[in-house]
């Protein structure tokens, strides 16, 4: 596979297990190109062109330096320099793939979170509600990532000659959508049956070896879970912390997220939301590793490095 072939899978992959179905993306779409041509020209030149077809603006090529058949990856959870470096150093490495946002993906992850307006109206939350909370956050997200230093691994690449790119909020709908599935056959009843489904999935038995496992942030083993959701799973970061009374009023229960800061922790325990917490690099480990089974199909060998629990379901 090239390397555009490889971003378009994952961009198709996640558009599959997005909460919004292909027309929801579609209409997404839709309205970016609505605005676009209702900008003047010397907008359209400032335009980020790629939002008129990517829907997830979190998730770029970076660098090309050689665009071949890629038959070995270096793909980890967050890549730095150390990473490009570290792929130097291993030798025949084709492309590196991360997960979490760098350079212009990272300056666009606030784009991304309109999805979790999707998520809340599709387990109840009203729409107006959601979008009127998540659009402040939103702004708040934007606002924090402009400080960073957005091209410090790209430009490692560049410097070092690495084929670079991430996905991010396509493997957050594969994990969403895996967990999603399960936790709607099984049904758990208790938070407790719902940490011991947690438990096993290997990425999750994987953290829990160095206690990272999933942990329980608001409620007891014995609470019931009522209504479980997985609005904190997929959509860029964290949501508003003022959504839990929202979701309360909205009949949810019980919420399944990757991580959570204190503030949100708080202000869901007011509320009375149970919070379940399945784990931060271990949920990211299994969204990615679905994707990368449909690599490892195409015969492309996968490094795991920087924090990826590297999990393989294809049977051999
Ligand atoms: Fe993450």
């Amino acid at each position: 596979m090239l390397i555009k072939e490889i971003y378009n899978l994952s961009i198709k992959m996640g558009i599959e297990a997005d909460f919004r179905g292909k027309e929801g993306i579609k209409k997404f779409l839709e309205r970016k190109k609505e605005k676009y041509e209702k900008l003047s020209e010397k907008e359209k030149e400032e335009f980020d062109k790629d939002a008129l077809e990517n829907p997830y603006l979190d998730s770029r090529i970076y660098h090309i330096a050689q665009d071949k058949e890629v038959k070995k990856v270096l793909t980890g959870i967050d890549i730095e320099p150390a990473e490009i470096l570290i792929a130097k150093e291993i030798g025949g490495i084709d492309l590196v793939i991360a997960h979490h946002p760098i350079g212009k993906g990272l300056a666009h992850l606030a784009d991304v979170m309109d999805l979790q307006c999707d998520v809340l109206s599709f387990y109840g939350v009203p729409i107006n509600i959601a979008e009127g909370l998540m659009n402040e956050r939103i702004e708040e997200v934007a606002r924090g990532v402009n400080k960073l230093n957005h091209q410090r691994t790209v430009d490692a690449a560049k410097l070092l000659k690495v084929n670079l790119m991430n996905v991010h909020t396509p493997c957050d709908n594969l994990a969403a959508k895996f967990l999603k599935d399960l936790i709607e056959k099984k049904k758990p009843e208790r938070i407790g049956d719902l940490i011991n489904l947690l438990k096993e999935i290997p990425e999750y038995k994987e953290a829990m070896k160095i206690g990272a496992g999933p942990k329980i942030f608001v409620g007891a083993p014995e609470n019931r879970c009522g209504r479980i959701t997985l609005t904190e799973i997929t959509g860029g970061t964290e949501g508003s912390p003022k959504l839990y009374e929202k979701m309360a009023n909205a009949g949810i229960g019980t919420v399944v997220a990757m991580h959570q800061s204190e503030e949100h922790r708080k202000e869901a325990q007011t509320a009375n939301v149970n919070v379940v917490i399945a784990g931060h690099m271990s949920s990211d480990s299994l969204g990615v590793n679905l994707f990368l089974d449909e690599l490892e199909k195409k015969g492309i060998e996968i490094i795991p490095c920087s924090g990826l629990i590297r999990i393989s379901r294809i049977e051999k």
